[in-house]
């Protein structure tokens, strides 16, 4: 039996705190967060983002960014310091959430209530950069899909992941396997629209640990988008090698890797000792162990063209 996870009924009629599930955004935004001893500079997301994005994109030549499913907004809060005189358009399907980036989102902003795959295409034509933090793994995945109902269902869904399968050349190496069908329409659409720039960051369920943190932090592929139950909804890892066909198809470089790409955690004695206990001493020792998790456990894409 398939089964279809959908967070939209969660997020516009239930969600009113994102404390139940902690963003590595939110988990650097207090100054004197633990998790910002242990990057390469304390600073925040957003900071830390800019910087990155700066790498590959001249910020200061943006005029329109839209960030999709913003939570708070702390992440595009910090990132208009760089560049104030953007205007910035925050879409997001919560009520509560808006209000929240209403109240710390400070500049030329439109807020934007809507489910984003429903929102209106000519809203993204002027986009010059759009950010989908850690929102990804809400939309719809369709789970449990057999080769047979792959083949042969006529449910609109699956007609749509065969179209994608197709259209994309995507593999698929589990039976049954769960299909990230939302975010890649999110992808295609920001594709179709001509984004010049596209930062998408999420759970991958293709990530591994690196360096020194290969022995400490177990975190190995799947390559079947996993289950990650939530209060009161569950979100999926997504398969970052599908995103990736997807722009590649629409002619975008793609820069692809771990958050720790951007955030730069390095192995101290202290870190393997606090990683290799299992007890927790402190609390502050079980929110490392998170965050360095997390450092391996999401992966980004950067889309340019
Ligand atoms: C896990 S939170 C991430 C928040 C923030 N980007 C961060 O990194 O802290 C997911 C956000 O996406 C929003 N969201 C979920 N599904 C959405 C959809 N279909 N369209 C637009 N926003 C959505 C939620 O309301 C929430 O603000």
């Amino acid at each position: 039996m398939i089964h279809i996870n959908d967070t939209s009924t969660y997020h516009k009629e239930q969600i009113i705190t994102l404390g139940w599930e902690l963003t590595v955004c939110n988990m650097l935004y207090p100054e004197h967060s633990p998790c910002r001893q242990v990057i390469r500079k304390n600073a925040s997301y957003g900071t830390l983002l800019y910087e990155f994005l700066s790498e590959f994109i001249d910020i200061t030549q943006i005029t329109h960014i839209m960030e999709v499913g913003g939570g708070y907004g702390f992440l595009m809060k910090d990132l208009l310091q760089f560049c104030p005189e953007a205007l910035v358009t925050m879409i997001d399907i919560s009520p509560a959430m808006l209000e929240e980036q209403k109240r710390n989102v400070q500049g030329k902003i439109t807020f934007i209530e809507s489910d984003f795959l429903k929102v209106d295409d000519d809203i993204l034509t002027n986009m010059d950069l759009i950010i989908c933090n850690e929102i990804l793994g809400d939309f719809i995945t369709v789970c449990n899909i057999t080769k047979e109902i792959l083949e042969s269902s006529e449910l609109s869904e699956i007609k749509e992941i065969r179209r994608l399968i197709a259209e994309y050349n995507l593999g698929i190496c589990s039976e049954p396997f769960n299909f990230n069908l939302g975010a890649l329409l999110a992808l295609e659409k920001m594709c179709q629209a001509g984004i010049k720039y596209i930062y998408a960051s999420e759970h991958s369920c293709e990530s591994e640990s690196q360096g020194d943190f290969k022995e400490c932090v177990h975190v190995r592929p799947t390559f079947n988008p996993y289950e990650i139950r939530l209060f009161g909804h569950s979100e999926y890892a997504l398969r970052f090698s599908h995103l990736e066909a997807v722009a590649r198809k629409w002619g975008y470089t793609v820069h692809r890797g771990v958050y720790n790409d951007i955030f730069g955690c390095e192995m101290t004695p202290k870190l393997r000792f606090i990683l290799h206990s299992t007890a927790s001493v402190k609390d502050e020792y079980e929110i490392l162990r998170q965050f360095i998790g997390d450092m391996f456990i999401y992966e980004y894409v950067l889309c340019t063209r």
